[in-house]
């Protein structure tokens, strides 16, 4: 009988140190310096030294440069400013739709409902109150701003090609699925030929967070991940500056696989402790 329990105990210890992975993590944003997109007509990045010794340095910038969000408030007046979007609206199951293969032949490319439901397709349902995020392949152009602005005039807002969002998908994304936020690769929730930026309007008015120039979407499994959207806490904001990150666990079958032996065990143990009781 002891020796059941021993064996019992160790399987335990295993099984509950393999359900322990640690999960990976991800690095979604670009470093913030003089390189940071931002839209044209919009001051530059200031980072002035204060003291050396003990470092001390003064930054500003625009809310909407490099790796960032667009708050409700960026489109329509009297939506939650940055310091207002409520906790919960900051994180979310990861939904990466990868259209690089469009988007490299097509830089006007939008994301349609078809690539939404082919997401689903692969992967079932979105969980409610996920992040959606284009991968368009855009990152591999960082920093260059004209290729990322796709124009060779950066200044000329007119001339922008890049890849975003269609307004059908953002629509269906809020209405169909709950969803948290909606980001992009790209400097833009609406693609480089809007002028009228719908996309930006439709977030706004049903309070979903936008992202924009998020990095290395590559490294994230386009499902299985939870992306956590950690922006500047500016009062009175319309946006501002993000450390997005991802974790997901690498050996979910694994890691299920420990889960049930734990199960399992815990049932072993109690029985062999019932037994135990009836002997003596
Ligand atoms: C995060 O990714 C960006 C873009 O690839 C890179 O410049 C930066 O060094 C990375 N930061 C860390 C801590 O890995
Ligand atoms: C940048 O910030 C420093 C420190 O506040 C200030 O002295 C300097 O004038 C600023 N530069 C620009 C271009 O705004
Ligand atoms: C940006 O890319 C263009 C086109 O490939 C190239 O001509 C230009 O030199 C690049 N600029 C920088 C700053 O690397
Ligand atoms: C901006 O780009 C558009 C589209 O290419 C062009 O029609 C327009 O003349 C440009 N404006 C300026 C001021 O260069
Ligand atoms: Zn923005």
């Amino acid at each position: 009988m002891a020796y059941h329990v021993y064996f019992c105990v160790l399987f335990f210890a295993t099984a509950v140190h393999l359900v322990q992975t640690v999960p990976r993590i991800v690095n979604l944003s670009y470093k913030q310096n003089r390189d940071s997109m931002t839209w044209p007509g919009n001051p530059s990045y200031n980072f002035t030294q204060l003291y050396r010794g003990l470092e001390n340095n003064h930054f500003a910038m625009p809310e909407h440069m490099g790796t960032h969000i667009d708050a409700p408030a960026h489109t329509v007046q009297g939506m939650w400013k940055t310091d207002q979007i409520p906790i919960e609206n900051l994180y979310g199951a990861g939904v990466i739709i990868n259209v690089k293969s469009k988007a490299a032949t097509d830089p006007d490319y939008r994301v349609t409902v078809d690539d939404l439901l082919m997401w689903e397709k692969k992967y079932g349902e979105m969980p409610r109150r996920a992040v959606a995020i284009m991968n368009s392949g855009w990152s591999s152009k960082y920093p260059n701003i004209t290729l990322v602005f796709g124009s060779p005039k950066p200044s000329n807002e007119s001339s922008f090609h890049f890849p975003s969002w269609h307004e059908d998908a953002v629509t269906w994304l809020i209405n169909k699925r709950q969803i948290n936020a909606v980001g992009v690769d790209t400097p833009s929730t609406d693609y480089g030929m809007s002028s009228t930026f719908p996309c930006h309007t439709i977030l706004g008015k049903n309070r979903v967070v936008g992202m924009e120039n998020v990095a290395n979407l590559d490294n994230v499994p386009e499902s299985g991940s939870t992306i956590y959207i950690p922006v500047l806490n500016i009062a009175d904001g319309s946006g501002g500056p993000a450390r997005v990150f991802a974790t997901y666990d690498d050996e979910p079958s694994k890691t299920n696989a420990a889960a049930m032996v734990t199960c399992f065990a815990i049932y072993l143990y109690l029985l062999a402790a019932v037994l135990m009781c009836n002997v003596l």
